[in-house]
């Protein structure tokens, strides 16, 4: 039985297990490897890639799926997290999946005895995430070892950018930081964008997490776009080679324009179609 928490907890050689499995559940399309087990999904945050996605997988491997609704729950009359999960445990289920808006919420969990799979929790670790931004980097170029990231915005806000920054590093990429200093919590070393955009094999946005602030930025949207977000005057200058990830969801005409998006660098879409293989593959992990 395998918790998955952090990336910080998993080794490189389990790592490129998990995308192997990834892969072959994308080529292949093996599935039902998890018929009849019942997985209940907990979103204490907002999500549609992560929760859907993992619907997804959960479906594709012939699991019974049930979704937590917080709102409807005892939670509203004081129950901790740790008890609801116990008493998810305590019902019946073989696997859960939880969003929390807490950074290691997970801590208390360690001990439960059916795995817990984390979904993101506060700024801390997005596990899923990384894992699916990984296989898409490892699709294009084949490996890991010398690639150039920059991953550009809210560093400070992003469990998305401490969860790569770390596992990136430790696969043998050179990764910088970019983006309004004020975002700058010193987790990478900073680059400007012009020399990041010129320089880069993989060029990673986030979302600007305003919902996380507590106080207005001072840059407006118009002068974010054109200082750090990523027009197509800025893709033309990237290597031929290079591409764009963004964990989504994105402000458009903010940390990036309109017409990238779609563009032929971009490989926003592919994240998240590759996001329900990796899925299934920490499922199938989990029960080893
Ligand atoms: N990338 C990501 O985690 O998206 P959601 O918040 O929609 O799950």
């Amino acid at each position: 039985m395998n918790h998955l928490f952090s990336l910080r907890e998993v080794s490189v050689l389990d790592i490129n297990k998990i995308l192997d499995k990834a892969e072959s559940y994308k080529n292949k399309r093996k599935f039902e490897e998890l018929n009849g087990k019942k997985v209940v999904n907990l979103f204490f945050e907002p999500s549609t890639r992560t929760h859907y996605s993992f619907i997804s997988a959960e479906k594709n491997l012939g699991m019974k799926v049930t979704n937590f609704n917080p709102q409807a729950s005892s939670l509203k009359k004081g129950e901790s997290l740790y008890d609801t999960i116990k008493t998810f445990e305590s019902i019946g289920f073989d696997a859960m999946i939880i969003r929390h808006p807490q950074n290691n919420y997970f801590e208390p969990l360690r001990g439960i005895k059916v795995p817990i799979l984390n979904g993101g929790d506060g700024t801390g670790n997005h596990p899923t995430q990384s894992l699916l931004d990984l296989m898409t980097i490892r699709e294009e170029f084949g490996k890991f070892e010398g690639l150039k990231c920059t991953i550009v915005g809210d560093i400070r806000h992003s469990r998305v950018a401490h969860t790569n920054i770390e596992i990136m590093k430790r696969l043998g990429m050179k990764v910088y930081i970019s983006g309004p200093k004020e975002f700058d919590d010193g987790s990478g070393e900073y680059i400007d964008m012009d020399t990041a955009i010129k320089d880069m094999d993989v060029i990673m946005l986030l979302r600007v997490q305003y919902e996380r602030h507590g106080y207005e930025i001072q840059l407006s949207k118009e002068d974010y776009l054109k200082n750090y977000g990523l027009t197509m005057d800025k893709v033309n200058k990237m290597k031929d080679h290079a591409i764009i990830l963004h964990p989504a969801p994105f402000n458009r005409k903010t940390e990036i324009d309109d017409d990238v998006v779609e563009c032929e660098k971009s490989r926003i879409f592919k994240q998240m179609t590759n996001g329900v293989f990796v899925r299934m593959a920490v499922l199938e992990r989990a029960f080893e």
